[in-house]
């Protein structure tokens, strides 16, 4: 078996839980404390059992990874860049992270410095996914291999693979969460109030999780059983740039003004993500006169986020495990520089325990289809924080009952 420091802190009480999550949750259970958990990450090759020798080929051989992340002001990347870095890191690679601030200029800079410092691999995940074509163009020229990380990186041939979780089914968990709470198919004569707040239009995720989300609530809106008293049910009208806090609570405190100031009670609250849902949450906490609870989802499980549930003021997240999706593009990163093209075969050559689909359908960024690794999300309440991000090793729980996520 070959996920990394797999025995360190996976304590065989966590074992049940952990083999419906995956092995890589075990290595970021150790005390991942920030940046020096990468270096410390190192002795783990030596733990690498002999099965592992192929892997072990590449390691030998070294190499420089280049990660370009978008921004450290939304909580996910930080984590995605540490447990990249401490992936690469552990098998001997030489990591240059940078981080672009949400700027496309500066992406495109930083991108063009990764070139210059003639990285072997880089690893991509774009502010905005129309404007990488020509610095990839010369990566491409460079004989750099690029793996699009979770966001698809459209209009290049450059990028070789796409790795990230299924994001269709991250709107259909959503979508699929409010037909539960409020037992839709029962609903009767019963109407409910929703309102819809979408991500950033320059990524090429917030469209399918704005449609996986809408197409599981559709039904329920051509019946009468969902209004949406706005009348805002298109992604251009509900879509947030930048993925950003302020943007969305601002856009939800005029709705609040223009549709529901007159008592309107509102049921949900369809937020994409968790950025977007934190300031949805504080609009309706200053802006919204009702008192009934208010279902407001989420994803990616941020600690505000996670704290906001813990406390009854949103109601799920959909959680990706990014630690997982930092040790699938490990993997697929080592294939492609072995000269390998890999497919649905590395799924189980390379051991994951985590769950993963190869498509070879679903994503054309404009110059064709590119072969995609999909993670599978979860959803995460109150109810299932400690089975899921904890007793995974995800995050530790705090004496006070708050979720804290490690790495
Ligand atoms: C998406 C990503 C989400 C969320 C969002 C904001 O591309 O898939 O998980 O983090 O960006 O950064």
């Amino acid at each position: 078996m070959k996920k990394k420091f797999l025995s360190v802190l996976l304590a065989a009480s966590m074992m049940a839980t952990v083999l419906a999550g995956c092995g890589a949750s075990a290595d970021t259970a150790a005390p991942a404390a920030d940046a020096p958990a990468a270096e410390e990450a190192a002795p783990a090759e030596e733990a690498a059992p002999a099965d592992d020798a192929a892997a072990d080929t590449s390691a030998a051989a070294g190499g420089t990874v280049g990660i370009s992340m978008p921004t450290q002001s939304l909580e996910r990347w930080n984590r995605d860049g540490s447990y990249l870095k401490e992936q690469f890191e552990g098998k001997g690679y030489t990591v240059e992270l940078t981080y672009s601030d949400n700027k496309i200029d500066q992406q495109v800079k930083d991108i063009e410095g990764l070139i210059a410092d003639n990285v072997n691999l880089l690893v991509i995940a774009a502010i905005d996914g129309e404007s990488l074509t020509q610095v990839l163009a010369d990566a491409k020229a460079a004989g750099i291999p690029v793996i699009s990380y979770d966001r698809l990186i459209m209009n290049t041939d450059a990028i070789s693979y796409y790795v990230s979780f299924d994001n269709y089914t991250v709107g259909k968990l959503q979508g699929q969460y409010v037909v539960d709470a409020l037992d839709l198919d029962n609903a009767g004569d019963k109407t409910y109030n929703i309102e819809f707040t979408a991500g950033d239009p320059a990524d090429n995720n917030a469209t399918f999780f704005f449609n996986g989300a809408y197409d599981t609530l559709k039904p329920y809106i051509d019946k009468g059983t969902l209004v949406v008293p706005s009348g805002q049910t298109k992604f251009d009208q509900v879509a947030t740039a930048q993925w950003d806090t302020a943007t969305a609570m601002e856009r939800f405190q005029n709705i609040l003004g223009s549709y529901y100031s007159d008592g309107t009670q509102l049921d949900v609250a369809l937020c994409s993500n968790d950025s977007t849902a934190l300031g949805v949450t504080q609009a309706i906490q200053s802006d919204y006169a009702g008192k009934n609870s208010v279902i407001i989802t989420g994803q990616d499980g941020d600690e505000a986020n996670l704290a906001n549930i813990v406390d009854d003021k949103q109601t799920m997240t959909v959680y990706k495990a990014v630690a997982n999706e930092a040790v699938a593009t490990l993997d697929i990163g080592e294939a492609l520089l072995k000269g390998e093209t890999p497919d649905e075969g590395l799924i189980k050559s390379a051991g994951w325990e985590f769950e993963c689909t190869y498509d070879t359908e679903s994503y054309d960024n404009g110059t064709g289809v590119i072969p995609s690794y999909l993670l599978v999300p979860i959803v995460v309440t109150k109810e299932n924080i400690q089975k899921e991000l904890v007793d995974t090793g995800y995050y530790t729980m705090d004496k006070d009952g708050y979720a804290h996520p490690v790495g």
